[in-house]
C-alpha cells in the first residue's frame, strides 16, 4: 500500500468521509480493511476523511467509569487502558505517543474526578474516540498511507438550539453544518487522508460536548456536509437498510436506493441502521449518504440521495416500534369548542412529553407518545392523566405498537392496500395516521398483536403490487440470499435454459409457449399427495390438447363446465377415457342433456334444473354445489363465493334441495365447494372438507367431497409459494375424523401456469411526458388478466436478458383501450423494435381467455415436450 506514489491530490479534489463504528475498530482485521479502503478512495482520486467510533464496549465503559463509587475508578480507568494498549500491541505499533497522551489526560481526568459535572463526563467520554482515532492515524501511517489527525471539535460547533436543558446541550449536541469551503480548504493544505472521531464536537465556549445516540453517524454528516464531499459512507455490520426488520421478515429486500426523506423516515419509524439525526445535514448540502457492509464491501448497499426521477411508485419499508402509549381525551363539550387542543396540548408540554400521532374525532383526541423522543416512565403517564382529568375524561392505553408503511406518495398507492386493511380489520386498532407528508402511514396496535403480524404485511404488500421488489434499481437481494445461507426462494424458471429456442419460435408473434415437462412435475407433485384421492384439471385454464394429452398419461381427471370442453377431451383418445365432471353454471338444459349422454358426472347449484328438468336427472347420481357463504381469491372478479357471487347452492335452500332430489329419483354422490381463484393459503382446503363434511352426513349417500381449484401460484418476485406439504398434512388430519370420504381437487391454474409463456415483440416506442413507453404485438387481445384482474405478469426483454435493466416502461400493446397495458413501470433494459418481450406464467386463463379484439388474429401457440 502506498498512496505516496500516486499523484497529489489538486486542491479542490472531492471529498469522501467514511464512518465506521465500534466493532470496525476494535481489531487488528478490521483496521486493515478501513486501510484498504481508506487507500482505495484515495487511489480514486478523492481527498478521504475517517471518522471512527470508540472500541466497542468502550463508551459503556467510560459512562460506567463516570457513574462508578470512587473507590473502583482506578479499576476501570486500568481496564480501559489495557484494552487500548492489547490493540497497539496487535498493531505492532512502535509509536504510540499520540495514544499515550490521550491516556494520560483521562488519568489526569479520573484524578481531578468531577462526576456531577455534564461537561467532565463529556470530557472522560470523549476519550473513547479520541483514543480510537489516534491509535488508527499510527496504524494508517505504519501501513503506508501517511494520514493527518484532526480533532473533530475544532471543526465540529455546536449551535445553540432554543429550550435545550442543560443535559442535552452536553450529552446530545447538534452541530451548525453548513458547507465551509474555508475549512475544506485550510484541511487540503494539511495533508490527503484524515482521521477524525466522531460522537464529539465543541460548544460556544469551547468545551466538549456529545452528540447522543448514533452520534458518530451524526459527526460524518456533520463533516459531510461542512466539506461537501462527494458521499459520506456509513460502514456497519450489514449491508444498508431494509424493507423490514429482516430479524422479523428474513424475506425483507435491500433498500439499494431511498431520497433522504423516506430514509429519515424509515429511521424514525424503527429502523436501528442509521439514526434519523443524520440525514437532515446530508439532505441539506446534497450529498449522498451510503450504507455499506464492513464483512461484504462488494455490495452495493444502500444509496440515498436526492430522489432519481424514474422509480416505481413504491411502498418502500415496513416498520414497527414498541412501547407506545397512548393518551385517549374525551369530552362532550369538545365539538368546536375553542382552545380545548390548546389548553391540553400546554399540559403535555408541562409534562416534558413530545407527542407523536394525532387522530382526531368529534368528541375524542387520541394521541401517542414515543419512548424514543420521550422518557416515559409510568410517574410521568400517572401525573399528566391527573390533569389531563380535570378537562377531560382520560384513557392511557398501554402497551401499544406502532406499525408504519414508508413510501413516497402514499396516498397514490392506497388503493392497492385493501389486503393489508382488512389484515388490521381483523384486529382492533386504535389510530390510524396518514403523516401529512405524503410519506408514512401508521396503524396503533395492542402491542401483543405484533407477533408475525410484519411478515404477513410484508407478503401482502408484494402480492398487493404496492411493495414494488420487482425494481432491481430499488430493491436488492433479500437478507435470506445475503446472510441467510445465500439461498434465494424461488429457482430460475424454464425458460432461461430455452432463450435460444424461445427466439427461435418468436419469429411469428403473439406466440404462447408451453413447456409441457413443468407441467407434468406438476401433476405428479399433486398425484403424491398422500391425501388426495383424485385430481381433476380445470381446463378452462388452458384446453391445449398437448397439455390434456400430458395430463392424461399423469393420471389426471378433468373438470369441464361447456359441451365445448367434454368435447375437447372426447376429441383425445389418450384424455377421453380419463374420469371426468361437468361443473357448469346457469347453463341450458341441452348442456346437462349432452354431459349425460357422454356418460360424464354432473354438478348442480341451483333448484332450477331439479324444478323443471326432473325427468333429465331421474335415477342419476349428480354431485351438489353449494355456497359456503364466502368467497377468496386473488381479485373480486374470481370470487366465487358468499352471496354477492352467482355460484352454489345457498345453504338455506339446502333441505329443499335434497328433498327434491329424493322425489326425483337422484343420489347425491358428492358435494363440491369451489370458493375462488389464487389462494395461496393452505389453510382454505382442510376448512372447506370440514364443512362439506358435516353437511355430507345429513345426506347419506355422499362419498367424495371436492374441495374446488383456486391453488394460487405467487406472481411478484418474493412472494412466497403455496405450501403442498402443509396442505397435505391438514388435509390429511381433517380426513382422519371423516374417513368416509373421498378427497377431490380440481386445479386449473396450479398446474398450468408457469409452464407458459407469452412472447411478444417490439412494435414501437414512444416518450410521453415522464413515461416511456414500450409497445408490442401482444395487447389485451392476447392476454387480458392484466387488464381484467390487474393481474401480474413478470416481463423481461428477451433479446437482452443479460443487459442491465435500467430504463422504467410502461408496457403496452396495440388494442385501442387505455387499458391496454401488459406491465406499468416495468425496469427492462432499454428496448428497441424487434426485441422478443416475455411474458411470464402466461400458461393458465392466457391464451383460453384471448378474443380476436379490434379484428387482431389470435395469438399462436407451440409446445416443448
Ligand atoms: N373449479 C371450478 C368450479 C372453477 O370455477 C375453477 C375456476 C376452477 C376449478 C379452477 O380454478 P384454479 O385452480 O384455476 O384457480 N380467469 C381467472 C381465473 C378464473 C377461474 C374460474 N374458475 C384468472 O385468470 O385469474
Amino acid at each position: 500500500m502506498n498512496a505516496s506514489a500516486s499523484a497529489p491530490l489538486a486542491p479542490d479534489a472531492p471529498w469522501v468521509v467514511l464512518k465506521f463504528g465500534g466493532t470496525s475498530v476494535a481489531t487488528v482485521e478490521r483496521w486493515r480493511t478501513i486501510l484498504q479502503l481508506a487507500a482505495a478512495r484515495r487511489a480514486e482520486g478523492a481527498r478521504v476523511l475517517v471518522v471512527v467510533s470508540a472500541l466497542s464496549g468502550i463508551t459503556d465503559a467510560l459512562k460506567a467509569l463516570c457513574a462508578c463509587a470512587p473507590i473502583e475508578r482506578a479499576d476501570a480507568l486500568a481496564k480501559i487502558i489495557e484494552r487500548h494498549r492489547a490493540l497497539a500491541a496487535q498493531m505492532q505499533l512502535a509509536h504510540t505517543a499520540e495514544m499515550d497522551r490521550w491516556l494520560a489526560s483521562l488519568q489526569a481526568l479520573v484524578v481531578a474526578a468531577a462526576p456531577e459535572q455534564l461537561r467532565w463526563q463529556a470530557t472522560v467520554q470523549a476519550h473513547g474516540e479520541l483514543l480510537s482515532s489516534s491509535l488508527g492515524a499510527a496504524f494508517m501511517a505504519a501501513n503506508g498511507l501517511p494520514t493527518t489527525w484532526i480533532d473533530a471539535r475544532e471543526a465540529l460547533l455546536a449551535r445553540e438550539v432554543p429550550f435545550l436543558n442543560e443535559r442535552a446541550r452536553v450529552l446530545s449536541a447538534q452541530v451548525q453544518a453548513e458547507p465551509d469551503p474555508a475549512l475544506a480548504s485550510a484541511l487540503a493544505a494539511r495533508g490527503e487522508v484524515f482521521i477524525s472521531q466522531g460522537f464529539i464536537a465543541r460548544d460556544g465556549d469551547g468545551q466538549t460536548v456529545l452528540l447522543g445516540r448514533g452520534g458518530s453517524d451524526t459527526s460524518a454528516a456533520y463533516f459531510g456536509a461542512l466539506l461537501r464531499a462527494s458521499r459520506v459512507e456509513i460502514w456497519t455490520d450489514v449491508a444498508g437498510m431494509f424493507t423490514a426488520d429482516p430479524r422479523q421478515v428474513p424475506g425483507a429486500r435491500l433498500l439499494q436506493r431511498l431520497d433522504y426523506d423516506e430514509a429519515q423516515e424509515i429511521a424514525t419509524t424503527g429502523a436501528k441502521v442509521l439514526h434519523a439525526r443524520c440525514l437532515s445535514p446530508c439532505r441539506r448540502a446534497r450529498v449522498p449518504l451510503w450504507v455499506k457492509d464492513t464483512q461484504h464491501p462488494d455490495l452495493d448497499g444502500t444509496v440515498v440521495a436526492p430522489q432519481p426521477t424514474e422509480v416505481a411508485p413504491s411502498i418502500k419499508a415496513i416498520s414497527s416500534r414498541r412501547g407506545i402509549t397512548l393518551v385517549s381525551m374525551e369530552t362532550s363539550g369538545m365539538w368546536q369548542q375553542v382552545g380545548f387542543l390548546a389548553d391540553v396540548f400546554a399540559l403535555f408540554k408541562q409534562h416534558g412529553l413530545s407527542v407523536d400521532l394525532i387522530g382526531s374525532a368529534e368528541t375524542n383526541v387520541t394521541v401517542s407518545l414515543d419512548p424514543s423522543e420521550n422518557l416515559l416512565d409510568s410517574d410521568v403517564v400517572a401525573a399528566l392523566a391527573a390533569d389531563l382529568a380535570k378537562v377531560c375524561r382520560v384513557k392511557v392505553i398501554a402497551p401499544c405498537a406502532a406499525v408504519t408503511l414508508v413510501g413516497r406518495g402514499m396516498r397514490s398507492m392506497l388503493h392497492r392496500l385493501s389486503g393489508v386493511l382488512a389484515e388490521f380489520g381483523r384486529e382492533r386498532v386504535h389510530l390510524i395516521s396518514q403523516s401529512s407528508n405524503n410519506l408514512n402511514l401508521t396503524f396503533v396496535v395492542d402491542e401483543a398483536m405484533l407477533d408475525g403480524l410484519l411478515p404477513r404485511l410484508h407478503e401482502l404488500l408484494i402480492r398487493a403490487g404496492a411493495l414494488r421488489t420487482d425494481d432491481v434499481a430499488l430493491f436488492g437481494p433479500s437478507w435470506q440470499a445475503l446472510y441467510g445461507g445465500g439461498a434465494e426462494l424461488k429457482q430460475v424458471p424454464w425458460w432461461h435454459a430455452q432463450r435460444a429456442r424461445l427466439l427461435e419460435v418468436a419469429q411469428a408473434t403473439p406466440r404462447y409457449v408451453y413447456h409441457l415437462p413443468t407441467i407434468r412435475e406438476r401433476a405428479r407433485a399433486l398425484r403424491a399427495l398422500t391425501s388426495v384421492d383424485r385430481v381433476y384439471y380445470a381446463l378452462k385454464a388452458n384446453p391445449h390438447p398437448a397439455i390434456l394429452r400430458a395430463l392424461a398419461e399423469e393420471g389426471i381427471g378433468f373438470e369441464c363446465v361447456s359441451p365445448g370442453e367434454l368435447a375437447a377431451v372426447d376429441a383425445l383418445a389418450e384424455a377421453r377415457e380419463s374420469p371426468r365432471l361437468f361443473t357448469p353454471n346457469f347453463a341450458p338444459r341441452g348442456d346437462y342433456a349432452d354431459a349425460l349422454r357422454r356418460g360424464v358426472m354432473l354438478t348442480l347449484d341451483s333448484l332450477h334444473p331439479l324444478q323443471h328438468w326432473p325427468e333429465l336427472f331421474a335415477g342419476h347420481e349428480i354431485m351438489l354445489r353449494v355456497d359456503l357463504g364466502r368467497g377468496l381469491g386473488h381479485h373480486d372478479k374470481v370470487r366465487t363465493g358468499g352471496a354477492a357471487s352467482k355460484f352454489g347452492l345457498p345453504l338455506d335452500q339446502f333441505d329443499e334441495f335434497l328433498t327434491l332430489a329424493r322425489e326425483r329419483g337422484l343420489r347425491i354422490a358428492g358435494l363440491h365447494a369451489h370458493l375462488g381463484s389464487g389462494i395461496l393459503d393452505a389453510a382454505h382446503w382442510p376448512l372447506v372438507f370440514g364443512q362439506l363434511a358435516s353437511l355430507a352426513d345429513r345426506i347419506g349417500s355422499v362419498r367424495c367431497l371436492d374441495l374446488g381449484g383456486g391453488l394460487g401460484v405467487p406472481s411478484h418476485p418474493g412472494e412466497s409459494e403455496l405450501d403442498l406439504a402443509a396442505l397435505d398434512t391438514a388435509l390429511a388430519e381433517v380426513k382422519r375424523a371423516y374417513p368416509q370420504y373421498g378427497l377431490w381437487l380440481e386445479p386449473g391454474r396450479w398446474l398450468v401456469a408457469d409452464a407458459g409463456v407469452l412472447l411478444a415483440r417490439v412494435t414501437q416506442t414512444k416518450r410521453k411526458g415522464a413515461l416511456n413507453y414500450l409497445g408490442c404485438d401482444a395487447g389485451m387481445h392476447a392476454l387480458i388478466r392484466p387488464a381484467l384482474y390487474d393481474a401480474w405478469h413478470h416481463i423481461v426483454n428477451l433479446s437482452r436478458l443479460d443487459d442491465a435493466a435500467t430504463t422504467l416502461y410502461q408496457v403496452v400493446g396495440p388494442i385501442c383501450e387505455s387499458g391496454d397495458v401488459l406491465g406499468a413501470d416495468r425496469r427492462l433494459p432499454e428496448s428497441v423494435e424487434g426485441d422478443v418481450l416475455l411474458i411470464a406464467q402466461a400458461g393458465a386463463y392466457g391464451e383460453s381467455m384471448a378474443s380476436h379484439y379490434n379484428l387482431r388474429p389470435l395469438a399462436e401457440s407451440s409446445v416443448i415436450e
